[in-house]
């Protein structure tokens, strides 16, 4: 049975008892032909993947959701619907949780609450010339009611760090409502203004931080997000910019 929802008009809701990634789904419907606004919304699934295919456990309880939209803009311009859907998130979650929670964005796109992880957003996309955009899914995980355990960066839920009453359904709504409004302060006011609000919530700005890429680790102090969204490292008398890769804070031992 399908659960009440109130979405933003131009939205157009997919509910789904379990499938195998509303990513993957929002990317089915994308190949054939679904619109921009079209909400994938699954209660659970049986094959979440994170970003390096890494698996998200995704059983009933939490929130599994994928936007596809399809932005008039290029490819690398897109990344920064990233940082839109981080800031989504952050205040979706700061709203939900007891007044003067800690809720702060990690780099790139994921959302830490009191330090520990209460969400991930993956991008995966499409273009029509390797230039402009064909579509773009916004894939976000939301650690409602339960998180898992042993993970190499540490995890926490909603319901754990004081949300109450909040259920799938309400999450969804507060998320969909804010993300439309922060795409419209993106078309507005441009990167700046997205930018200035995910640097509001920066987790780690001016601290040690570690960045992984698959084969090498640089270890620097975490000294600006740039004009585009890149993490900008400073190693003593160099800065290196960062457009991909994990990071780590060295004070955060894994698991705390
Ligand atoms: C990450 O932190 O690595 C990103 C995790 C993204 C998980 C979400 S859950 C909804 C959507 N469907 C998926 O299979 N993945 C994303």
């Amino acid at each position: 049975m399908s659960t009440p929802v109130n979405l933003p008009g131009h939205y157009r809701l997919i509910e789904l008892d379990t499938v195998d990634s509303t990513n993957e789904e929002a990317k089915r419907l994308a190949a054939a032909g679904a619109a921009d606004g079209t909400v994938v919304w699954a209660k659970a699934q049986t094959g979440g993947y994170g970003r390096r295919q890494r698996t998200w456990v995704s059983e009933p309880g939490n929130l599994y959701l994928s936007l596809l939209l399809r932005p008039d803009c290029t490819v690398a311009t897109a990344t920064q619907v990233g940082f839109i859907a981080c800031n989504t998130v952050a205040e979706a979650a700061a709203a939900a949780l007891p007044r003067g929670t800690f809720v702060t964005c990690k780099w790139p796109n994921d959302v830490l609450v009191e330090g520990r992880k209460v969400s991930g957003i993956l991008l995966e996309s499409s273009s029509r010339d390797g230039h402009r955009m064909d579509w773009l899914v916004v894939g976000i995980g939301v650690n409602l009611a339960h998180h898992p355990a042993e993970t190499e960066f540490p995890a926490t839920d909603l319901a754990r760090e004081g949300a109450e009453g909040l259920t799938p359904a309400r999450l969804l709504e507060s998320l969909c409502a804010r993300f439309s409004a922060n795409m419209v302060l993106w078309r507005n006011m441009g990167f700046a203004a997205i930018r200035r609000n995910w640097m509001r919530r920066a987790h780690g700005l001016g601290q040690p931080l570690t960045v992984r890429l698959d084969r090498h680790t640089f270890d620097g102090v975490f000294e600006d997000l740039d004009g585009d969204g890149a993490l900008m490292l400073r190693m003593g008398a160099d800065l290196r910019k960062f457009t991909a890769g994990d990071v780590f804070f060295p004070h955060l031992a894994p698991g705390h």
